[in-house]
């Protein structure tokens, strides 16, 4: 009878929607025999632009892989998260971190104070520098050379911000793509003379695609770059969790392992900033 009355009595505390809630279980005096089952783990929500090998690109299969993936996947198991991997095309991908579409975003991209406006970064987790790509015959050997040349790029990248930089907001010869891969087929096609986009993408590119015969030009103007996972603004918590997890990739040598796997090389000491 007793049990019956607490039950009632439940029922009845329930139906009033608008009480005070009961009180947490660590405050109870008596805590009960067994503890409530735990609330299923968030599954956070991850926005990558997945054509953008090796770093984040859809196998035969059309699953998402490559070096982003392999490392948010270990930073996720060493932060005590998870995550659930969503293509997300890349102009629309801030956005859906701002509106809370995405929880968080690993997609290649470069830490840069604007952004810094709007979006909260993880600790840099790769390094990255603007590179050129043109046809192996081309005479381009330095980036002021594209002055008033037409270059591709992918729309809003960091590539398209330096090419705007040197060309002018108003230069009608920036060929803006919705993918890097696009804007390389285009110079492929001969309708752009090059192609500016980060130099682990392009090396990639003209490694596994020797038919395009394309040759990369470097240039020591291009501002260092560094990769960082973005949450949106304030979500201390998953950033947290992140930087813990990153952490603990870069210390342990698994971060060293997913680098060998993606690109067959040691990492250079700069590729894992501290
Ligand atoms: N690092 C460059 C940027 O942040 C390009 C990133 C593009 N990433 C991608 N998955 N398409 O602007």
């Amino acid at each position: 009878l007793k049990a019956a009355t607490a039950l009632v009595a439940g029922l009845v505390l329930a139906a009033c929607g608008k009480q005070e809630p009961p009180p947490a279980p660590a405050e109870t005096a008596s805590a009960p025999a067994s503890a409530p089952a735990p609330a299923p783990a968030k599954v956070y929500t991850v926005g990558t632009d997945a054509a953008y090998a090796p770093f984040e690109f859809q196998n035969e299969k059309g699953e998402i892989v490559g070096l982003s993936v392999d490392l948010l996947n270990a930073v996720a198991e060493k932060g005590g998260f998870q995550v659930k991997f969503v293509n997300t095309p890349w102009e629309g991908i801030f956005n859906a971190l701002g509106q809370g579409d995405r929880d968080l975003l690993i997609s290649s991209i470069t830490i840069t104070d604007e952004r810094k406006q709007t979006m909260d970064f993880s600790d840099p987790y790769f390094d990255a520098f603007q590179l050129i790509a043109v046809k192996e015959s081309s005479k381009i050997s330095k980036f002021d050379d594209l002055k008033k040349l037409k270059v591709g790029v992918q729309t809003g990248t960091t590539g398209d911000e330096v090419v705007t930089k040197l060309q002018g907001k108003t230069a009608t010869t920036i060929k803006r793509f919705e993918s890097t891969p696009l804007a390389l087929k285009e110079l492929e096609a001969g309708g752009v003379d090059a192609v500016v986009a980060d130099n682990g993408v392009v090396i990639h590119y003209v490694a596994n695609n020797p038919g395009a015969k394309f040759k990369t030009v470097s240039d020591k103007a291009f501002a260092p770059e560094q990769y960082g996972i973005a949450v949106k603004k304030g979500n201390t918590e998953l950033l947290g969790m992140i930087n813990k997890g990153l952490a603990a990739v870069k210390a342990d040598g698994t971060y060293a392992a997913i680098y060998k796997k993606t690109f067959g090389t040691e990492p250079p000491a700069a590729a894992a900033p501290a």
